[in-house]
């Protein structure tokens, strides 16, 4: 079935892979792009007016707005929204060093809060459809039961911030038919770090390659059998 399909933080990486396997796969797409990128302009001249491209901080109020109006005005629906966008923020300092709380306070609203203003401004639009459905890039370090690291403040709160606004929204739509997936793409070799992870296992197609699976297999089932799921990039649960 052919769905329409936004994603945000789509210039490069797991963004960028999901609207190219997304838009291979038939369906049509919105993108979300926040600074330079050619992989979308190349996107762009291959697929046209299949993929639509525009503008959008998913920290800005302001930003998201609009692009609710430019989405808006060319489509009356919206089958699935993942929520890709996020930064790092520093991954070096423990309790014991200095902890940056502007950055954090970055972090978190583009983390946390970014993905919230997006799920909520667009939850019109998505309940105009059958699949109503929207998936969180979240990650493994978002995981309390599994913590293990002793740094990444700002990433990790923000990631289990997204983790429990995902449930509390799961909780929110479902009696409209709506449902929630949190994912973790793996660890995936991407700019995040500000170079390239070759120590990575997946490429971003790889990643995204998985993710769309375990969407696809999500809208094939009921939606009023569906629980707020925690999983990897495979469909492996994991642990909140
Ligand atoms: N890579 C991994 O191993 C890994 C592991 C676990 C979870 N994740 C998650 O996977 C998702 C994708 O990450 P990635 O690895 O593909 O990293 P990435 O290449 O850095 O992608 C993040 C994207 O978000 C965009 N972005 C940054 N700030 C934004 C803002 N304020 N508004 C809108 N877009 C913004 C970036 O744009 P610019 O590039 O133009 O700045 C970039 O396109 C993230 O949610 C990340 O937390 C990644």
């Amino acid at each position: 079935m052919i769905r329409t399909m936004l994603v945000t933080g789509a210039d490069r990486g797991v963004g960028l892979a999901l609207a190219a396997k997304w838009l291979e796969d038939g369906n049509r797409v919105f993108a979300g792009q926040y600074a330079d990128s050619p992989g979308l302009q190349e996107l762009l001249q291959q697929y046209g007016e299949q993929l639509t491209v525009f503008p959008l901080n998913v920290a800005s109020d302001a930003s998201v707005k609009q692009a609710h109006e430019w989405v808006r005005s060319r489509t009356d629906k919206l089958d699935v929204l993942i929520n890709n966008a996020a930064i790092l923020g520093d991954i070096r300092n423990t309790i014991l060093g200095e902890l940056q709380y502007e950055e954090m306070l970055s972090v978190f609203n583009v983390n946390a809060l970014g993905s919230l203003r997006m799920s909520q401004t667009f939850t019109p639009l998505l309940l105009q459809s059958d699949s109503k459905l929207i998936a969180n890039i979240s990650s493994e370090a978002g995981s309390v039961t599994d913590c293990w690291r002793d740094a990444w403040y700002a990433y990790c709160m923000s990631k289990t911030a997204v983790n429990m606004q995902s449930k509390l929204i799961h909780n929110g739509l479902k009696p409209q038919g709506g449902r929630v997936l949190v994912i973790h793409p793996g660890w995936v070799k991407t700019f995040m770090q500000g170079k390239l992870d070759e120590a990575a296992e997946l490429t971003p197609e790889q990643s995204a390659a998985g993710i769309t699976k375990v969407i696809q297999s999500a809208l094939a089932r009921d939606a009023a059998e569906m629980e707020c799921e925690y999983v990897d990039y495979e469909g492996r649960k994991l642990n909140w």
